[in-house]
């Protein structure tokens, strides 16, 4: 029997949380000492600094702006810190950005681009979500 990669479904799963930070050296020793939560190393995005943290299966992820203007930085600004976006891993990006075009959720990416660690994602706009950005991720 012959058995796909493409084909397996695992089913939706909590990727990550991004919380905006104004400061990593600030936030982090919350999440790692006294929460105990483990680092994990994360490419840096959009200018932003970001520092993984492995909770279970999902990860927990620090968002710095730095210095550049990104849309972390735009967020800090608006909103200050606090939870910028959760993200989920599904089986078939493309059939749920579908499912969610069909249902009437507003996309704010209307077909996926490349994310951190090369995965395609897409975000979906907090207006059809229950107020929180969601972000979908293949596997
Ligand atoms: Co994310």
């Amino acid at each position: 029997m012959t058995h796909h990669a493409d084909t397996v479904r695992r089913g939706t799963r909590l990727s990550h949380i991004g919380i905006a930070v104004l400061a990593l050296d600030q936030t982090l020793p919350f999440y790692r000492d006294v929460l105990g939560l483990a680092v994990t190393p994360l490419d840096d995005t959009d200018g932003a600094r970001i520092a993984g943290l492995v909770a279970g299966e999902s990860l927990v992820e620090l968002l710095e702006p730095g210095r550049s203007t990104n849309p972390i930085a735009r967020f800090l600004e608006k909103r200050g810190p606090g939870l910028h976006h959760v993200c989920f891993t599904v089986d078939d990006l493309d059939a749920t950005l579908a499912r969610c075009r069909s249902a009437g959720v507003t996309l704010i990416d209307e077909s996926p681009r490349m994310g951190a660690e090369g995965k395609r994602i897409a975000f979906l706009h907090p207006e059809s979500t229950g107020g929180v950005l969601v972000e979908l991720s293949e596997y």
